[in-house]
């Protein structure tokens, strides 16, 4: 079951992420947190580095480990999510983190990349919280439609809508490259505690097939249904097409700040 919170809007929904993760640092200043990209996260990264800045929270103890990056890409480049993470909120802060584990896409050998970065996750005590965003076909992380719900951390092809979507971001690149690295759903699955954040419009059929659909692997998302402690934040437009009784809260909470 999931805890659902639908916002009016998209500041909403990204405070409230925010200060989920803010409240899970104050209550355990190492924790491990699990890190996503995309634009579902700059506000929810410019929240959180203004609040270290404000010296109302601190990162310095925690542990990161991201998602996914692009295969075949160093993470200088400015389209590495290396690089969007450097942007986003690691230069941002006061104080990095004490750890911060981003898959190499230049790695010489992308499997033994994938092993190692499995192995790093299980000896820092596993995932405390994760933070996902949702892709417009369903997937998690780089998860694509059809990756099995036991996949680990691996090397995945991408589809041509993904490849698409990310075209117009480019900023170094000239392609989108048809490879990523990606957390397994089994290893994102492994988190003590998942927040799943969905907003705007275009992900509204996407996420109406992960809330009110059947589990199926050709929606990624829908294996979020076989974890104890899912939060999903939405907006409104995000959350236009959901129904049914299972939804066990469907109401507008008022965002406070973190
Ligand atoms: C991307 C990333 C995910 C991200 C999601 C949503 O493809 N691999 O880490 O959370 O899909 O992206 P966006 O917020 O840009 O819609």
């Amino acid at each position: 079951m999931y805890d659902l919170m639908i916002y009016p809007d998209a500041g909403q929904a990204e405070s409230a992420a925010a200060r989920i993760i803010i409240e899970q640092v104050r209550k355990k200043p190492g924790s491990v947190l699990g890190l996503a990209t995309g634009k579902t996260m700059i506000n929810i990264y410019d929240i959180l580095w203004k609040w270290e800045n404000e010296g109302e929270v601190s990162f310095s103890s925690v542990k990161t480990f991201n998602l996914d990056e692009y295969l075949g890409v160093a993470p200088e480049n400015r389209d590495s999510f290396h690089s969007y993470m450097r942007r986003s909120f690691f230069m941002q802060l006061q104080k990095k983190p004490a750890e911060v584990h981003i898959l190499d896409g230049s790695a010489p050998d992308p499997e033994l990349e994938c092993r190692e970065f499995e192995r790093r996750i299980k000896e820092s005590g596993g995932i405390d919280l994760q933070i996902l965003g949702l892709g417009r076909n369903g997937h998690i992380g780089f998860n694509e439609p059809g990756s099995p719900f036991g996949s680990r951390t691996r090397v995945i092809d991408l589809s041509e809508s993904t490849r698409l979507y990310y075209m117009k971001n480019l900023l170094e690149l000239r392609e989108v490259p048809g490879q990523a690295l990606t957390m397994g759903i089994a290893t994102i699955l492994e988190a003590r505690e998942i927040v799943l954040v969905v907003t705007g419009a275009a992900k509204a059929d996407a996420f109406h097939k992960v809330i009110n659909g059947p589990v199926d692997v050709d929606v990624p998302g829908t294996a979020l249904s076989g974890h104890h402690c899912v939060k999903v934040i939405a907006d409104q437009a995000a959350a236009q097409k959901l129904h049914g009784h299972d939804i066990k809260v469907l109401k507008f909470k008022r965002a406070t700040r973190p």
